[in-house]
């Protein structure tokens, strides 16, 4: 088969990400970048050496020669650029959330199951080596039953990060800031853990920056899965650090707690099974590798397009499916309406 020709929309913050994963893979190449702000897309193909930047999203979706599309723009652009890239015929890697609008994400499966496409939403943490090691136990059973996952974010974020974004920090633009954003990955861990599961409470809060966004700085909420295990997801954006995080996996034989940062730290591992701790220690160790931008963004995000590549090759799912997205974007949702936030 022909090298994968990519195309990226939307050059800021997560974009080198894209472009350092999608160039890492021998048999793909970057061919065209996209902001409507045509001065980031130069940079960006400057930056990774990319023939071709545009303005207009609609060049790179009419372009033929293009197979697959990176959509990360903000959160509201999501679904629409996602249905275009599919009826276009692209396969699509969007960043999350997969759309706001869970109906989009609907309209945006039915499309891609129908003709074939791969589109996948991301969630390079699930790729982590910590994280995999962690899934892989639980499913042999090496942690015995599941009864708690607790999971805890500090991010701190002054009011100039909100200020000097067009769309952070507010219902339309954002959907939702801390939950929706940044404590996104977590609950899409518990997910990816624990299984299906129901929103049970949430509190949240803007004390601190409420001045600024019109969405939340603090959240506390618990989860249940149907699995009986309880999940909770305390997380605040008020803070002086500027990336903390912890994942508590406890199970009738054994405790895991790790982090999601760059790069992710295993803070406890105690199994009765011995050599499950070990392979999950020895994962641990694997040497990390540098990524480009935001530290705390970490380095999967090439395991990810990796992935999203050989599924295109191999016509079968990514790792992470659309329903996958689907299924933390209702429960996010239902944690913001617990709450009374929407
Ligand atoms: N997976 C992660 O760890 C991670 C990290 C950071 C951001 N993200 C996600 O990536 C997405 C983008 O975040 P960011 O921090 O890079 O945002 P950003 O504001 O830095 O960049 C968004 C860019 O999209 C461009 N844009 C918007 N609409 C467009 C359109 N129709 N056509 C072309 N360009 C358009 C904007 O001009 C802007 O340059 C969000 O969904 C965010 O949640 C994910």
């Amino acid at each position: 088969m022909n090298r994968l020709r990519h195309a990226i929309v939307g050059c800021g913050r997560v974009a080198p990400n894209h472009a350092f994963a999608f160039q890492a893979i021998p048999d793909c190449e970057v061919t065209i970048v996209c902001d409507r702000e045509i001065s980031k897309a130069t940079e960006l193909a400057c930056q990774y050496a990319i023939p071709r930047a545009v303005a207009d999203a609609r060049e790179v979706f009419s372009d033929p020669t293009i197979d697959s599309v990176s959509i990360a723009v903000d959160h509201a652009a999501h679904g629409r650029l996602v249905l275009q890239a599919l009826k276009a015929g692209k396969h699509v890697l969007v960043e999350k959330p997969i759309a706001l609008d869970p109906q989009e994400a609907e309209q945006a499966i039915s499309i891609s199951e129908q003709a074939g496409l791969v589109l996948s939403p991301v969630s390079q943490h699930r790729f982590d080596p910590v994280v995999r090691s962690v899934q892989r136990a639980i499913e042999a059973g090496a942690l015995g039953r599941l009864s708690a996952i607790w999971t805890s974010l500090v991010c701190g974020r002054d009011p100039d990060y909100y200020r000097t974004s067009y769309w952070r920090g507010t219902w339309a633009g954002e959907g939702g800031s801390l939950l929706m954003n940044q404590a996104y990955h977590a609950v899409d861990l518990m997910h990816l853990l624990a299984g299906p599961s129901r929103p049970g409470a949430s509190a949240m809060s803007n004390a601190y920056l409420g001045s600024v966004i019109e969405t939340e700085d603090t959240v506390a909420a618990i989860v249940s899965f149907e699995n009986g295990c309880i999940g909770t997801v305390s997380s605040t954006s008020a803070a002086k650090d500027f990336w903390h995080s912890s994942i508590t996996v406890v199970g009738t034989r054994g405790t895991v707690e790790f982090d999601i940062g760059h790069p992710t730290k295993l803070r406890h591992c105690s199994l009765v099974d011995s050599r499950t701790e070990e392979h999950i220690r020895a994962a641990c160790l694997a040497p990390s590798r540098p990524p480009p931008g935001v530290s705390y963004y970490g380095a999967s995000h090439v395991d990810q397009a990796a992935d999203f590549l050989s599924a295109i090759r191999d016509g079968r799912r990514p790792a992470v499916t659309a329903r996958d997205g689907l299924l933390t974007l209702e429960l996010i949702r239902s944690l913001y309406r617990i709450a009374r936030w929407y």
